[in-house]
């Protein structure tokens, strides 16, 4: 995963840099690094968070206007101040910052071993300074030599590289994220959009392949697969820099869980057109898979429940990482919707390439237009939730889950009462996330906190929701979360509820007889019961109360357990915006 960016102007280049990479820090932060260049290199880097770093190293004394940096989400390495970005060649004159994975970098290393290089760290990165480096000293100028280069990695890449005696980023990306920011007299490269934003809107996709040359005075792009100069347009992004900063929250986790109220809304903002044509595609379809990762995949098991219940229409759900072992069942008829919140989740990019090979439609649901997904798509459809900086998805998932709903009853010829219904839920939310319902939760965080083993159960539906709530509870607060089917608890998991074991419940009129009586199993073994439900019940310990939305209970009762999750990682003293181990946008296979 890893976060990049890159700025050539007129301006100090370090705190650019600096407050970039904390944008970035969602991408990754086990360690960080800046390199500047005046006559020479000023490089400071270690393992840590930014401000970590910033507070031993003090970045602010890096000079110049011109400069590369990096926020680390290691794979190949450890974390240590050897193996953190930037990596440079044998004598120093050059230097790289990479997102995404050299798959022939062993091999490459070898060679450049045997010619004498001399590597610092174990990172699959340093093998592209050193590969410039030998390049060069066979007379050819730093930027063909990067393209040169580039044509030997395997694997993905955005890479920025700087050269000492040149006043020039060379910028590319093939597999991985990276945009151009365009502004008066600067130019910023960047993994993603909202690390540059304070100082432009104007930005520039890149395309896989391209090898972009910002200098004081322009901008190139080279496309590797085209083999020439290409244009590339500058488009303008309508995001807003608040949106992209905590404002009065003291996490990103929170304010996005609050801005559900909205985004919620700004999902179901499709006009009839771009509906009807997906609508289109869906009913011309022979075999429809959903497919994407994490909480992505949980809407998608969610749709499957709905285009069931409204439609009666089946479709297969798939874990992206999985699909590829599903390529007997494609054809040039099956529509392929990937859903990704990013657009550059390596797996579901990885998942859509097979599918394009065996001629399937590709039909994308996604939040960052400009991204790999939405590139490769035949069609896709904006969730409009502004960026998501929480390494936790949130506000995407009640946006993705929106949207299905949205399109099930657009396929039944009911689009308006569909947007009707969805548009209504702003008042629920509202509620939902109010200071009152958060206390509530506060005081159900308390008693939670310190328990080992947390089980979620729900049937149809709210199976989905049990899912997607366990992951939050696991990924932000470490206790172990795992949820079941209703129904599957019998046969299994009921041998793992002791004496105080806590068993979230989320009820649903349609599910309420059976899941109550799963319930009273547990509690008749000593369960502690949380009911998620809009009636209260004597099986419960502790009730959280949501209204009955029917086809939209998974969007309203994921929320409480969103604020749940919050509420544990904050009593337990982490950091619900940088969960250990995760990285917002997986890149890597
Ligand atoms: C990572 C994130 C998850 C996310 C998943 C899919 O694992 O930590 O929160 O759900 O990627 O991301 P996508 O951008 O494809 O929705």
């Amino acid at each position: 995963m890893c976060g990049i960016i890159g700025y050539i102007g007129t301006k100090n280049a370090t705190p650019i840099l600096f407050n970039g990479l904390k944008r970035l820090e969602y991408r990754g932060y086990d360690s960080a690094g800046i390199v500047t260049l005046d006559k020479e290199f000023h490089m400071k880097k270690d393992v840590g968070k930014v401000d970590e770093i910033n507070t031993r190293l003090n970045f602010s004394d890096l000079p110049g206007t011109l400069g590369i940096a990096h926020t680390r989400w290691a794979t190949h390495g450890g974390v240590t101040k050897e193996n953190a970005h930037p990596h440079t060649d044998c004598e120093g004159k050059i230097a790289v910052v990479h997102n995404g994975i050299i798959e022939n970098y062993q091999e490459l290393k070898k060679n450049l071993v045997s010619n004498g290089h001399k590597f610092k760290s174990q990172t699959d990165t340093e093998v592209i300074p050193h590969l410039i480096e030998e390049i060069m000293k066979r007379g050819k100028n730093f930027h063909d030599s990067t393209l040169s280069a580039l044509r030997s990695l395997e694997g993905s890449y955005a890479i920025l590289a700087l050269h000492k005696n040149e006043r020039k980023i060379v910028a590319a990306r093939k597999g991985s994220p990276l945009v151009i920011g365009v502004a008066d007299g600067s130019y910023f490269a960047a993994s993603d959009i909202p690390a540059f934003l304070e100082h432009t809107k104007n930005v520039v996709y890149m395309h896989d392949s391209d090898v972009a040359l910002l200098t004081d005075t322009g901008m190139k792009v080279f496309s590797l697969l085209e083999g020439g100069d290409v244009n590339r347009k500058v488009d303008t992004v309508d995001w807003d820099i608040r949106q992209a900063e905590k404002g009065e929250f003291n996490h990103f986790m929170l304010k996005e869980i609050s801005e559900q109220v909205e985004t919620v809304q700004k999902a179901v903002q499709q006009t009839k057109e771009v509906v009807d044509g997906v609508v289109h595609s869906i009913r011309n379809a022979h075999g429809i898979f959903l497919i994407a990762s994490g909480t992505s995949y949980h809407a998608c098991l969610a749709a499957s429940y709905i285009l069931s219940k409204l439609n009666k229409m089946h479709v297969n759900v798939v874990l992206a990482s999985e699909f590829p072992h599903y390529e007997h069942f494609l054809t040039p008829k099956t529509l392929v919707v990937a859903v990704s919140q990013s657009g550059e989740t390596a797996d579901v990019l990885e998942a859509v390439k097979y599918a394009k090979a065996r001629g399937c439609k590709i039909l994308s649901i996604v939040n960052v237009v400009g991204s790999s997904l939405t590139r490769t798509s035949d069609s896709f459809l904006n969730l409009n939730a502004g960026p998501e900086i929480c390494v936790l998805a949130t506000k995407s998932y009640t946006s993705q889950l929106a949207l299905f709903t949205l399109l099930a009853y657009a396929l039944s010829g009911k689009l308006e009462e569909g947007k009707k219904r969805l548009n209504y839920l702003w008042n629920v939310i509202y509620h939902l996330t109010s200071a009152t319902v958060k206390e509530k939760i506060k005081e159900l965080a308390e008693k939670l906190k310190n328990k080992e083993h947390i089980f979620l159960i729900g049937r149809g539906l709210e199976y989905t929701t049990a899912l997607e709530a366990a992951l939050k509870i696991k990924e932000v607060s470490y206790i172990h979360a795992e949820a079941f089917a209703g129904g599957e608890l019998k046969h299994g998991p009921i041998a793992l509820v002791e004496d105080g074991t806590p068993c979230i419940v989320f009820v649903s009129e349609e599910t309420e007889k059976e899941i109550l009586s799963n319930a009273n199993e547990i509690k008749s073994r000593g369960g502690y019961i949380i009911g998620v439900s809009p009636t209260n019940n004597e099986v419960f310990d502790f009730w959280l109360k949501v209204p009955e939305a029917n086809n939209e209970n998974p969007i309203v009762q994921i929320i409480p357990i969103q604020i749940l999750a919050y509420q544990l990682a904050v009593l337990r003293g982490l950091d619900p915006d940088h969960p250990r181990n995760l990285a917002k946008s997986v890149t890597v296979k």
